[in-house]
């Protein structure tokens, strides 16, 4: 069978959703795990947007082995300079530039004509070409465009050195069938289609940005651009393991397979869930909470008797752990370390004693520690966000008769502890507003939600937040037994971020800005 590649994009299309920033230690993490599920491209940034991108695309650069390593250009040669700069350290190092080609872009955004667009593409990719061989072409806007000038483009940048042709439907607007037609006419009418690989990058504005990119690949693409969990600008970009999941549950029908390691999709899921704050819908296919809950009688009479009645696929094959083992305080270390192993958590022994120590206080509060406690517990404690105010303790009152206050203190960066309070509409407002006295950093919250961990009434809570400062959002989260507590950890896991990402103040460089 032939092999569809899976170009991943979670850290730079997936990242530009609303509030998922992530430091380059989280970005770095991610990619490991990417590393280990068995993508074949990374693209790790935009490395001329911002010091936190290039920073990335280098430190990915450094430690993934395998996967091909991608940065994101405009089609201008400072760009290309400064992504060759972050790439230089990588072993399969791939430059992806490019320019729009609908009329709605050359005219309103470029104000540049068809043929000037088509100049600046073809020494963009010839510029790219002195420094790297691998060079991947974008045709931003694809999915609205002229076919004919379309193809023109194509068949210039291939003669320029392109080695991969990207085609995004970037508003999400096409169709499957048109889609699919314009990939098989990109194939069919191209001369030199032959000396590149034809990849989609497909977004979900309509819903259809799996549909698409499977039509896509049906009609001859060969590399399917997706990010976990489906994050990306706006409604999204295509969802990985949705991709990967159609193409091996129906592998009769597409006649294709991927390298994808699947057990390691749930994984890969939550971390990235985890690292960016974005929360997964009950119900999305593959990794969503319901994706395997059988809820009517009938249904569970069915799996029950035969499971491939009503699921078609075998939760084991996508990594969904299968026996929930059940810690309790006098499980031990030793147990502890077992069970996240099993997870797939290697920590280090700093890692292990935070993870412990907060492992011992929730089997205390609730008897029973599931894999799901150990997931937040881990995601809690191995934060790589740096730690600027520390919670040291929080004190709530309220009540329908009485007036919501917090005390709140703090360890702050000199060590010293700082406490204040205040009072609010509420305890979670009286709790923000008592830090905000302390941390006197600017703000707006502009998101909060929280949810059980596991079932019962003595679950962990899980606060995600998002706050504004400027034109940067910053997720937060934190758990704990407590709801206050939680929202408090969230906060300050937020601010903290937001902190340390203060000193990056270099402008933000989009790529409409040619
Ligand atoms: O959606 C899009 O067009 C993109 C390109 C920059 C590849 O993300
Ligand atoms: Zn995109």
């Amino acid at each position: 069978m032939d092999f569809v590649r899976i170009f991943d994009t979670t850290l730079r299309d997936g990242e530009q959703s609303p509030g998922a920033s992530l430091n380059v230690h989280e970005k770095v993490e991610i990619a490991r795990q990417l590393e280990r599920l068995g993508v074949d491209v990374i693209e790790a940034g935009f490395p001329i947007s911002s010091p936190g991108d290039f920073n990335a695309v280098r430190e990915v650069s450094r430690v993934v082995r395998d996967a091909v390593v991608c940065g994101l250009t405009r089609a201008v040669p400072k760009d290309i300079d400064v992504a060759v700069e972050a790439l230089k350290d990588a072993v399969r190092p791939r430059i992806h530039t490019g320019l729009g080609v609908s009329d709605v872009h050359l005219q309103h955004k470029l104000r540049i004509s068809r043929e000037e667009a088509k100049r600046r593409g073809v020494e963009g990719v010839r510029y790219a070409k002195r420094f790297v061989e691998d060079i991947e072409y974008f045709l931003e806007d694809a999915g609205r465009a002229d076919p004919d000038y379309l193809c023109e483009v194509v068949e210039a940048v291939i003669e320029a050195g392109a080695t991969v042709i990207n085609v995004p439907d970037t508003t999400g607007f096409a169709t499957p069938d048109e889609f699919g037609a314009l990939i098989r006419s990109i194939i069919e009418r191209v001369p030199n289609i032959d000396r590149a690989t034809v990849s989609v990058h497909c977004h979900d504005d309509l819903g259809m940005a799996v549909a698409n990119a499977l039509a896509g690949v049906r009609a001859g693409a060969r590399q399917v651009e997706c990010t976990i969990n489906g994050i990306g600008e706006r409604a999204g970009n295509t969802s990985l393991e949705e991709v990967v999941m159609g193409l091996k549950v129906r592998a009769a029908h597409y006649q294709l397979q991927t390298r994808i390691i699947t057990q390691e999709l749930y994984k890969t899921s939550r971390l990235v869930s985890n690292l960016t704050g974005i929360l997964v819908q009950p119900n999305k296919a593959i990794i969503g909470a319901n994706a395997f809950a059988h809820s009517s009688g009938i249904h569970q009479d069915g799996v029950l008797k035969e499971r491939t009645t009503y699921e078609i696929i075998d939760p084991r094959e996508v990594g969904i752990p299968e026996s929930k083992i059940l810690l309790t305080a006098r499980s031990g270390r030793h147990a502890l370390t077992h069970r996240l192993e099993q997870l797939g958590y290697t920590l280090d022994e700093t890692q292990l004693d935070r993870v412990y120590g907060r492992f011992l206080q929730v089997a205390d509060q609730k008897k029973m520690v599931y894999d799901e406690d150990l997931e937040v517990i881990v995601a809690d404690e191995t934060s790589s966000v740096r730690v600027t105010y520390e919670l040291v303790q929080v004190q709530v009152t309220s009540g329908d008769r009485s007036i919501p206050t917090a005390t709140v203190s703090l360890r702050g960066p000199d060590g010293a502890e700082l406490t204040d309070s205040d009072h609010g509409t509420g305890p979670v407002d009286a709790i923000y507003r008592a830090i905000n006295r302390i941390v006197q950093t600017e703000n707006e919250l502009i998101e909060f939600s929280i949810q059980a961990v596991t079932e019962g009434i003595d679950a962990l809570a899980e606060v995600t937040i998002r706050i504004r400062h400027g034109h940067n959002i910053y997720t937060g989260r934190g758990s704990h037994s407590d709801i206050c507590v939680a929202s408090a950890r969230a906060y300050l896991h937020a601010l903290n971020r937001l902190i340390e990402n203060r000193e990056s103040t270099a402008p933000e460089v989009a790529l409409d800005q040619v």
